[in-house]
């Protein structure tokens, strides 16, 4: 089946595992945004909250976590009446589709996922099966929509290569061309925003150190504090980009004030080659806040309202289950399972 079969559709997905970072923000929100605005894709969004309980979730902090999420995608600018917005586990096709790819995904691929390394480390032992599992539901997110295109931060490189593998062995297995082969969408120049304290870590909402990341709730002040007090080398700005290669923390901010004006790295380098970090950070704060400070205002409007956000996500679901379940169907069909009549 050629690519032209499917329809351009653009799945991708957030864990409410914790308060959402600019890294989520540039690497995934705002790209989000971009394709939706693009207007040659239908989007499918998803606050995968089947993932977050692959580790330990306080219950109430989930269901807060969760709205809180959705309110970050509606204040970046997905319309929901344009994409489809929703809570995974609203949509149960996501967890039966995983459980056919549980059985085609092999446990020599999971072994090798670094994710599951990283998070289990030495004491896999004890960490969860659903942890182990776990690209497998990501595979099932993407191929319950026959999504086409995933955008998503350079961390997701992995998972997304194991997604096509199940998709081209199912299709191989089963001799049918069911499932697309998904092209990852790793673009701009935010796909990995690093720590504000180590430029060699990625900026995440499970660092302990908060001052390490800038929260998408912060408010003007703490997120000039975080970026006037981030970790740099003595050295001013360079005149070119390539001369950062080997200064991760200078790079980075570099990237960042990049990605929030929308503007390349060269042209940054152009206005701001030679400056010192007295005058580049300040600028940089200025940047963040005024596009960061309206979508805080707007995820806080939304927030007093949970009614309306559980609303949208119970409407987004029942759109994402007209297209999911129809595909999940014709899957048991291949499999060989009966299905009711
Ligand atoms: P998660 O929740 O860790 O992150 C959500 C999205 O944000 C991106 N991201 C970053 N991008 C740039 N710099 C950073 N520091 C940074 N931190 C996070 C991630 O790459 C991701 O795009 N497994 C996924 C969630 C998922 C998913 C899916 C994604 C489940 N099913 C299907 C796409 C399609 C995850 O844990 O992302």
């Amino acid at each position: 089946m050629t690519d032209a079969a499917f329809t351009p559709r653009v799945f991708s997905g957030i864990q409410p595992s914790g308060g959402l970072t600019l890294g989520n923000y540039l690497g995934a929100l705002k790209r989000f945004v971009e394709m939706q605005d693009a207007g040659t894709f239908e989007c499918v969004y998803c606050m995968v909250d089947l993932h977050a309980i692959t580790v330990w979730q306080d219950p109430e902090e989930l269901r807060k976590n969760t709205r809180e999420a959705a309110a970050a995608f509606i204040a970046a600018g997905i319309d929901p009446a344009r994409s489809i917005l929703f809570n995974q586990s609203q949509a149960p096709e996501h967890a039966q589709l995983a459980w056919i790819f549980n059985t085609v995904a092999r446990m020599g691929w999971m072994g090798r996922m670094t994710q599951w390394k990283d998070k289990a480390g030495k004491n896999s032992e004890n960490a969860s099966l659903g942890l182990f599992a776990y690209p497998a539901l990501m595979a099932a997110d993407i191929l319950a929509y026959h999504a086409t295109h995933v955008p998503v931060g350079e961390d997701q490189k992995q998972h997304l290569e194991l997604t096509r593998d199940i998709a081209a062995k199912f299709n191989h297995d089963y001799d049918v061309d069911f499932f697309p082969i998904t092209e990852p969408v790793i673009e701009g120049p935010a796909t990995r925003v690093m720590s504000l304290r180590d430029g060699t870590k990625k900026m995440s909402k499970s660092d302990p150190s908060d001052m390490s990341r800038i929260n998408l709730t912060d408010d003007a002040d703490t997120i000039s504090k975080k970026f006037k007090k981030a970790r740099t080398d003595p050295e001013p700005l360079p005149e070119t980009y390539a001369e950062l290669k080997d200064r991760p923390e200078a790079r980075n901010l570099v990237d960042i004030f990049a990605a929030l004006s929308g503007v390349s790295t060269d042209a940054v380098m152009a206005e701001h080659g030679g400056a010192g970090w007295g005058q580049f950070k300040p600028r940089l704060a200025e940047v963040a806040v005024e596009k960061m400070a309206p979508m805080t205002d707007e995820m806080n409007r939304l927030m007093a309202d949970p009614g309306e956000i559980d609303r949208i996500l119970g409407e987004g679901a029942g759109r994402a289950r007209e297209i999911a379940a129809p595909i999940l169907a014709k899957t048991y069909d291949i499999v060989g399972l009966i299905a009711s009549k």
